[in-house]
């Protein structure tokens, strides 16, 4: 059975209940997990998504780490990153930001989070890859100045947010002329479309537009013995924890398995 702090959570999320009360409590939660969650070997926290076909190439050291990568790979996949400069906007510990400045050779890569305590741990846990920084900052109210970045990407965040057509629009003002945005995170199934009329901020064009919800339900399968195991770790809220973390049996499990959820992924471009 499904924790009910968590069913009421999803279905507050679902239903734009009280933004702005909802987008401070997701930060309370996020200082929370990241003050009492240290670990070395943590450094994402999506539900990862495992792409049909040929496995892409990682190196050993992060082949733990697959099923998450997944999300940034296709995100990335074929844009132009070698010395761009690229933001990642909800960066959380910096897993995502890091695989793009040791794979895709960028400029420069800066990952930006309103939870203190997660910037402070992404800093720990990434000090080692050069051209990769961590700033506090919120999603809506975008701490740069206007066509700042060639690239801005955007995993699993979005649903935190009160107000997603003002980050949309914060998008397009730090975007340079012909930027990308690369996005990816769920939604209930009813309100996709909903979402799509959120990020369609003026002077984003769309480009490509994808379901990934098989894929995200792979990598739950993928990743459940190395959940679990963490999870019992702990003696609190270990209910809440199965519930957030996507484990099997929860109600996003379910609803992504059923269709009842979307994992989609957007590209929007920025006219030049
Ligand atoms: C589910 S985590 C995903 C983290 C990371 N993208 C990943 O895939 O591992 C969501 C992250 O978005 C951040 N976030 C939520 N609302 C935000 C906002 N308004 N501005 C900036 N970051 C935000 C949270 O603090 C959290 O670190």
């Amino acid at each position: 059975m499904a924790s009910p702090v968590f069913t009421r959570m999803l279905d507050a999320i679902d239903h734009g209940a009280f933004p702005r009360t909802r987008k401070w409590a997701w930060r309370g939660l996020y200082d929370m997990l990241s003050w009492f969650w240290r670990d070395d070997d943590w450094r994402f926290m999506n539900y990862g998504f495992v792409p049909d076909g040929a496995p892409f190439p990682l190196r050993p050291e992060d082949e733990p780490e697959r099923a998450f990568i997944g999300l940034y790979q296709q995100a990335v996949e074929g844009l132009p990153v070698a010395g761009a400069r690229v933001l990642e906007v909800g960066s959380g510990r910096g897993g995502g930001a890091r695989y793009v400045a040791r794979y895709c050779a960028p400029a420069v890569v800066v990952g930006l989070d309103y939870s203190p305590q997660t910037v402070q741990l992404a800093r720990r846990l990434n000090g080692d890859t050069p051209a990769l920084s961590f700033q506090t900052g919120d999603a809506e109210r975008l701490p740069f100045a206007d066509g700042a970045f060639d690239i801005v990407v955007n995993i699993e965040s979005s649903h935190c947010y009160a107000d997603v057509p003002a980050f949309a629009r914060e998008v397009a003002r730090v975007l340079k002329p012909g930027g990308w945005f690369t996005f990816a995170d769920m939604r209930g199934k009813a309100m996709v479309a909903e979402l799509d009329r959120q990020l369609a901020a003026p002077g984003l064009e769309l480009a490509a537009a994808r379901d990934l919800s098989a894929g995200a339900v792979a990598a739950l399968d993928a990743a459940e013995a190395r959940k679990r195991a963490r999870i019992g770790r702990v003696w609190l809220m270990q209910r809440f924890m199965a519930e957030f973390a996507g484990a099997q049996g929860s109600m996003l499990y379910k609803g992504l398995a059923n269709g009842q959820v979307a994992y989609v992924a957007r590209r929007y471009r920025k006219a030049a």
